[in-house]
């Protein structure tokens, strides 16, 4: 199994080229399985996860085919399966987004209910319940969810409670080829989502209140194929703005949404970083400084997205002082803690708040990371860690950062692979 070895290289500086967002190009690759002609998309990240949901329209008799520029075109006009087997669900939890899209167009999927997760339980109960509430029979048995309707689905008005992200996607997906009107309640607001709704309105859905916490989804009778360019990975910027930030250096994040990242930036500025923003770019200045301590509360977007808690929570061990973090979104997110006090941390755990006290120091250690942001913050860690950090686990980062020793590499930073 593949490991990176990070080791200390002093500040990093340049710029970096952010992917295509990983959890815009899932929804929307599965979104095609609603076309009846070819659709063709740009801007999407080389990544396992991308593979996998390949993997998996590949197995249900899509069409897939790559151009010379790495676009994708997709046909899924003849489906032959519709079901998604335990072993894709299992090693990626997104598939269950193929639910909304199959039982909307063809009235029928199995799809294998996704097991426990590294990062808390993470149900299904609101994806299962909207589609009940749609007309869909939902029968779980031996493991798997059959969904059935006799007929399309019919709109409804559907509540969600707490916000979820996948939940509203496939509730999405399902009802954008309903009979009638569907309104979506408490829908996440992520730009993913609306992501993806943008790209299911331009194949001739009917869908209202993007970016709000309603969408309402007037159902058409079909959808066609089109040309679709996947939004910046807010995430991966993110990250690479907080490796700047520990490292107390510059670097510039290219090709980006700075609106996205708002909540996020704000925190980098209470942190003591300068921030500078164009249309695409954002660059973060530490200017040699020790950081600031911030006091964190993960939430829905528009609020600090819990996909940076990580990478903040190394940052805080490093700052000058005292601070919390409060995650709310997902019980059992802590599991990089441990391994940072194996390199010199300075926190403790009660509840969903994590006491993070900074200190001057980090050291190198072999570490071992649990899900993708977790790794994600072992890297920064290493990175202004005294000695060599050697990082098991790398598959989870290969599932959501694109090239990601050469984009370091490119900043000065000291990353390698092994493999064993
Ligand atoms: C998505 C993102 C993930 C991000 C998360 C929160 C993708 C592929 N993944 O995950 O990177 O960390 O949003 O921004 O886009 N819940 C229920 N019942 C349900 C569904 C969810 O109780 O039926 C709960 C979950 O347990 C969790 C909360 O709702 O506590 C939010 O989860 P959700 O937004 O669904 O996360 P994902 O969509 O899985």
């Amino acid at each position: 199994m593949d490991k990176l070895v990070v080791e200390c290289a002093g500040r990093l500086s340049g710029s970096v080229e952010i992917s295509g967002a990983k959890n815009a190009a899932l929804p929307i690759l599965i979104g095609c399985l609603l076309a009846e002609s070819p659709v063709k998309l740009s801007n999407v990240p080389h990544l396992m996860d991308v593979t996998t949901t390949i993997q998996l329209l590949a197995s249900m008799g899509v069409e897939v085919m790559f151009d010379e520029h790495l676009n994708i075109e997709i046909d899924a006009s003849n489906i032959t399966k519709k079901e998604a087997p335990y072993e894709l669900v299992n090693t990626m939890r997104a598939s269950i987004l193929v639910l909304g899209p199959l039982l909307g167009r063809f009235g029928e999927a199995k799809v294998s209910l996704p097991g426990g997760c590294a990062i808390g339980s993470r149900p299904v109960d609101i994806h299962i319940k909207g589609m009940e509430q749609m007309g869909a029979t939902i029968l779980v048995e031996q493991g798997y969810i059959l969904a059935s309707s006799n007929g399309r689905l019919k709109g409804a008005d559907i509540s969600m409670s707490p916000v979820t992200v996948t939940g509203t996607e496939n509730l999405l997906m399902a009802a954008v080829l309903a009979e009638g009107t569907t309104t979506l309640r408490n829908a996440a607001r992520e730009p993913e989502v609306t992501d993806l709704a943008e790209f299911l309105n331009k194949m001739g859905a009917n869908i209202t209140g993007l970016g709000t916490d309603t969408l309402v989804i007037e159902g058409v009778e079909r959808l066609s194929g089109v040309e679709y360019s996947v939004i910046p990975d807010r995430i991966e910027a993110g990250t690479y703005l907080a490796a700047a930030a520990v490292s107390q250096s510059q670097l510039t994040v290219t090709k980006v949404n700075p609106k996205h990242l708002e909540a996020v930036l704000q925190k980098f500025e209470e942190a003591g970083a300068e921030i500078f923003c164009s249309e695409h770019e954002v660059t973060l200045d530490m200017r040699g400084r020790t950081l600031k301590p911030v006091n964190i509360r993960t939430d829905p977007y528009p609020l600090f997205p819990t996909d940076m808690q990580a990478q903040f929570l190394v940052m805080n061990a490093l700052a000058e002082g005292c601070s919390t973090i409060e995650e709310t979104i997902f019980e059992n997110r802590f599991m990089h803690v441990s391994e940072l006090i194996r390199m010199g941390a300075d926190i403790s755990i009660e509840g969903n708040t994590a006491h993070i006290t900074g200190v001057k120091k980090l050291f190198g250690a072999p570490v071992m990371a649990t899900d993708l942001r977790a790794s994600a913050s072992l890297i920064l860690a290493g990175l202004v860690a005294e000695g060599e950090t050697v990082i098991n686990r790398v598959y989870h980062l290969d599932r959501g950062y694109e090239l990601i020793e050469e984009k370091f590499h490119k900043l000065g930073a000291h990353i390698y692979r092994i493999t064993d």
